[in-house]
């Protein structure tokens, strides 16, 4: 016991100062690559703490924001590449495996791309709504434009993104209603003519549940079959504390990785805050009103609460290591609970504890008990 609360002030001290040993990336350099999801204030550098321990931890980044096409395209004519090519940049200056997040969503996405320019310019609703070809050339579009100009620096893309219901079926998401079931086949086409060289993925919420897990399964093979080289599927990974079970994570990487393609957990993050529904989505249209007994922990978390998240992460990170021959790679979403989008999803003004550090960057002891799991290479 002493031993190892030793190892764990030691573990404290490294990750605090610029010369860690025991650090995330290297404790698991042999098993995946461990990213993080960064904000603008951390890839500009207005965040010089929080950008410090990415730097020290982290060798992996996914843009929380800055590329989802409201952000990077927010009007027809015009891109905004500025933050885009900051994150980029932060990316490149430290080494980084750079992740583009993501190409065609339901979310995020201005009402623009699915209206004809026909119709009432200043009445939005007159207006029309696009049709098939008009869209997918806006796709087409939007896909050159943004992966082209990142060709061969950003190294993997999460091509679509949550494009399934919970009972597996197809998301009936602008997309699917304009264009039609083949927008997916569509998208990955432009994406992989665009840089030949980018891993391809696709990303979603909720596959450790079966019947996602099983639509998930048909649409990997269904691109496979179209001769699409997907790459990998990213399990977001926004999990509860009692949702999904490690058996859950295990089944879903294993049935992913018979398919011959990698699976990433790609925006990492436990709730321990009382849950605002009972449904397990990431939906981020979701939005509650907010009442004092679902933000419990405004004064700091409970020592019981805090054990319980160490405990989950550990569990989990035995999972990802055991399977590490498939994980590719294990992203956080955010780096300190203060940068969390649990403070503010799916209800506003909370007090989230969701990540590795806290809100004074210091380490969490989830973090000591990651790097002591067997299989992590603590030196
Ligand atoms: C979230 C961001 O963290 C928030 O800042 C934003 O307001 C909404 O989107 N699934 C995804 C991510 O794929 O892009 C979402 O990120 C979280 C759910």
């Amino acid at each position: 016991m002493k031993i190892m609360s030793l190892v764990g002030l030691a573990g404290l001290f490294l990750a605090t100062n610029g010369f860690a040993q025991t650090t995330l990336k290297a404790a698991f350099k042999n098993d995946f690559l461990i990213g993080v999801a960064l904000n603008e204030a951390e890839f500009t550098g207005r965040n010089p703490n929080a950008a410090a321990i990415v730097k020290a931890q982290f060798d992996s980044i996914s843009p929380e924001n800055a590329l989802k096409w409201e952000s990077i395209h927010p009007q027809r004519f015009g891109f905004n590449f500025g933050p885009a090519d900051a994150y980029l940049a932060f990316g490149q200056k430290n080494g980084m495996f750079v992740i583009g997040h993501t190409l065609v969503w339901h979310s995020q996405t201005p009402k623009w791309v699915f209206q004809s320019d026909q119709g009432s310019r200043t009445v939005e609703r007159k207006r029309q709504p696009v049709d098939r070809d008009m869209l997918l050339q806006r796709m087409s579009n939007h896909i050159f434009t943004v992966v082209g100009r990142y060709k061969g620096k950003i190294g993997g893309w999460d091509v679509v993104n949550e494009a399934l219901n919970d009972d597996g079926t197809l998301r009936a998401s602008p997309w699917e209603k304009i264009i039609g079931p083949d927008y997916i086949i569509k998208a990955y086409q432009f994406a992989h003519e665009a840089d030949p060289q980018a891993q391809l993925y696709y990303n979603d919420f909720s596959m450790e549940n079966e019947a996602k897990r099983n639509g998930a399964i048909a649409l990997v093979k269904k691109l496979q079959a179209a001769g699409i080289p997907i790459a990998g599927v990213g399990l977001q990974g926004h999990y509860k504390m009692d949702w999904p079970t490690t058996n859950q994570v295990d089944e879903t990487i294993a049935a992913f990785s018979r398919l011959g393609v990698k699976v990433m957990v790609t925006e990492l993050d436990l709730d321990v805050l009382p849950p605002a529904t009972s449904s397990q989505a990431a939906e981020v249209s979701m939005n509650f009103v907010l009442q004092a007994k679902l933000n419990p922990y405004t004064n700091g978390l409970p020592a019981v609460v805090e054990q319980r998240l160490t405990q989950r992460y550990a569990d989990l990170f035995a999972v990802f290591v055991k399977h590490c021959d498939v994980v590719s790679r294990v992203t956080f979403w955010g780096v300190t609970d203060a940068d969390s989008w649990l403070n503010y999803w799916p209800i506003k003004g909370r007090t989230a504890y969701p990540l590795l550090f806290n809100r004074d960057c210091h380490p969490k002891p989830a973090f000591n008990a990651i790097l002591q799991i067997p299989g992590a290479s603590v030196p």
